[in-house]
């Protein structure tokens, strides 16, 4: 008889991102007359610069031709993209990062939440709370996070972001017993809080002190303004043998739609004397069968000189948005982190976070996320996303301060 994976059953009914975009579509439908605005989930809203386009019509047309058609490509990515992707993100003064370390996938949610797999059951897993969602219910998913209770999971071990510590929870965080694998993520999703080198260093420092593992989302780095913040856990000395480092081209370059991420897994991770960067090689190419061609043509123009300024110049549109968003709540005195190497403000606010939501939601038709969505911890606190367009992050910033008074 078949059987359930009985772990499934502790997750919340819906990922977070599912539930909100029910509720979203439940009160168009209640008021079909009112516009919506979306600053909740963290997706774009300009197109692909005409660079990464262009590449993209090309990539299409060589598949039209029986010269130029590819079947099935390496599942790693194609050596033009992992070579690009190297000399671009990695080729700062004492980074050993290679293409060989490089792997394209479809996505860093899919990566952030499948690279558990590699590890033993019983392995003590850290996650930030608040915390992108993901991390999570893939450690629940795979049985490691134990018994439900008040909103937590027993198995898991959490490290609280609050006020106190600016939302960079540290190692001195961790309990006694310690931990094996952590999830970082910077700058972060949801607070938008990034972390500094020491910071990060000392996270490094940890690792491999402890021998345990890393497992770095880079997702944001492209909003990092500040140069003195670091863009990659590479940019720590040492980090190259103990952290696995996700980056994704949705947010940097407008791929949301177009799928394409890559996950660096160096090849001087040692894990209970296996490669790590084998046994990732080895799961990628069983489970995965590589991105399109097309896509990895694309995905390549964003590395070039012209796409690079076309890129940039899309990020430095929502971080306009984010300055917007950020200075208005400033003005009317609410606390908030982020909005300024990053994406997302994060906003405390007086209310419970489900009720704030659904107070912005029916009042001025405006959809963020609740902190609690997030993590117990995220309870209080909302999170506002600068991805959309201007006149509408303008409009949906003075109809939720309406609401936050
Ligand atoms: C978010 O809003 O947190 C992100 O868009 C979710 C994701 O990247 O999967």
């Amino acid at each position: 008889m078949i059987r359930l994976n009985n772990n499934y059953r502790k997750l919340q009914t819906d990922y977070l991102f599912v539930e909100i975009a029910k509720r979203a579509r439940e009160h168009c439908a209640a008021h079909p007359e009112r516009s919506l605005i979306s600053l909740g989930i963290g997706d774009v809203v300009l197109p692909l610069p005409p660079s990464v386009i262009k590449a993209f019509h090309e990539g299409v047309e060589e598949q039209a031709h029986e010269k130029t058609f590819r079947g099935y490509g390496p599942e790693q990515g194609y050596e033009f993209l992992r070579k690009a992707i190297a000399e671009n993100d990695f080729s700062f003064p004492g980074c050993a990062i290679s293409p060989a370390d490089i792997f394209v996938s479809d996505g860093a949610k899919c990566d952030s939440g499948n690279f558990q797999e590699l590890f033993s059951d019983d392995i003590r897993v850290a996650v930030p709370d608040p915390v992108y969602p993901v991390y999570v219910d893939a450690n629940v998913m795979a049985g490691r996070a134990g018994a439900v209770k008040e909103g937590r999971y027993e198995g898991l071990i959490y490290l609280e972001g609050t006020e106190d510590n600016s939302f960079v929870p540290s190692p001195r965080d961790l309990p006694a017993s310690g931990a094996d694998l952590v999830y970082l993520c910077f700058p972060n999703n949801p607070t938008g809080v990034a972390a500094s080198r020491d910071q990060l260093g000392e996270w490094v420092e940890w690792a491999l002190r402890q021998r345990s593992l890393i497992l770095f989302d880079a997702a944001y780095e492209a909003f990092i303004s500040n140069p003195t913040i670091p863009k990659s856990i590479y940019e720590i000395p040492g980090a190259e043998k103990c952290a696995v480092e996700f980056r994704s081209l949705s947010k940097t370059a407008g791929f949301t739609g177009t799928r394409l991420a890559y996950t660096v897994v160096p090849e001087t991770i040692i894990v209970d004397g296996m490669s790590l960067h084998d046994m990732w090689n080895r799961r990628h190419t069983t489970k995965f069968n590589g991105v399109s061609y097309p896509v990895q043509r694309a995905a390549a123009a964003v590395f070039s000189p012209k796409g690079q300024r076309e890129t940039r110049r899309i990020i430095e549109y929502y971080l306009r948005n984010a300055a917007i968003i950020r200075k208005a709540m400033d003005d009317v005195g609410y606390t908030c982190w982020g909005g300024k190497n990053s994406p997302y403000i994060w906003v405390k606010t007086a209310e419970d976070s489900w009720t704030i939501f659904d107070r912005i939601l029916n009042e001025v038709d405006v959809v963020i996320i609740p902190g609690i969505g997030f993590g117990r911890t995220g309870e209080g606190f909302i999170r506002i996303s600068a991805f959309n367009a201007r006149k509408k992050v303008m409009m949906a910033t003075k109809r939720i301060i309406k609401v936050l008074g």
